[in-house]
């Protein structure tokens, strides 16, 4: 993979350096669930999760369903933090020939906040690229965000320019879903997810260690304001609103590919 714009480079090394410092993605009991369930309906055998970092989430399903799996990720360092028994593959997905994958080859793929990080071309080459991995008839789960889910992010509170730089990452779920039916899904469902609950603890932590890749597109003076201003809140001693709040349940949107 020579050559990276810079934007991959980018997200490339934050990855693998989080996979380093062991910063772990939180609240994914309900995700896991939802792919547990989904995958069982088609009958699964052969999974594929994309972006599937240092593999927790793929682990987890695994260990509880005994499908066989492959993930995929441009971050090499994080991929050798996977566990040895998993499957993997590094590589950009939205400039993979499928032909490595194996076409008509998955019952599932599925992905989690992938798509945020990829510009619009590159999403529509990578819904492609499921679209030909997948056997007829197999579903594609792609975890991400709504224009909701984003204004009522607790981040968008303090670190205002947050929402205006992710509406241009994550583009409109309707947007998502076109390209999905112009990459040939039959049909494409939108439901919210419950993530899980997850304590003010747990979010500060993982906001302050900048796992969220916003923190690390914004300018420093503002991550470090709103940072100050999220611990003060969440250690229920400051001004803000929200004080108090001990635990909160993370709700994301997850669009359901039929091919
Ligand atoms: C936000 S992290 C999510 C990781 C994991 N799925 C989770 O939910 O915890 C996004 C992952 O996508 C990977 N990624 C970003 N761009 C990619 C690309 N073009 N091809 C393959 N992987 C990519 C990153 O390296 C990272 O591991």
């Amino acid at each position: 993979m020579r050559g990276l714009s810079p934007h991959k480079a980018r997200y490339k090394r934050l990855y693998n350096r989080l996979a380093i410092t062991g910063v772990t993605a939180t609240g994914r009991a309900g995700w896991i669930q939802r792919l547990r369930e989904v995958g069982t309906s088609v009958g699964c055998r052969q999974a594929i999760e994309f972006g599937c970092g240092t593999g927790a989430d793929a682990e987890a399903l695994v260990a509880s369903t005994g499908w066989d799996f492959i993930g995929v990720d441009i971050a090499n360092v994080a991929l050798a933090v996977m566990p040895d028994r998993l499957q993997r593959i590094c590589a950009d997905v939205t400039t993979m020939d499928p032909v490595v994958l194996g076409v008509n080859r998955y019952d599932l793929a599925y992905c989690a906040f992938l798509v945020h990080l990829l510009t619009a071309s590159e999403k529509a080459n990578f819904y492609w690229l499921v679209s030909q991995v997948l056997r007829p008839g197999g579903i594609f789960m792609c975890l991400t965000a709504s224009e909701e889910d984003l204004r009522n992010r607790r981040i968008t509170r303090y670190f205002p320019s947050a929402y205006t730089f992710d509406i241009e990452r994550y583009l409109p779920i309707e947007t998502n879903v076109a390209m999905l039916v112009n990459a040939g899904f039959r049909s494409v469902e939108v439901e919210v997810v419950k993530l899980g609950e997850v304590s003010a603890k747990q979010e500060l932590q993982f906001y302050e260690s900048r796992a969220s890749s916003i923190l690390n597109l914004l300018p420093r003076g503002e991550v470090d304001r709103g940072l100050a201003r999220l611990r003060s809140a969440l250690e229920g001693s400051g001004p803000d609103e929200g004080v108090g709040e001990r635990k909160r349940e993370w709700r994301r949107t997850a669009m359901i590919a039929k091919k």
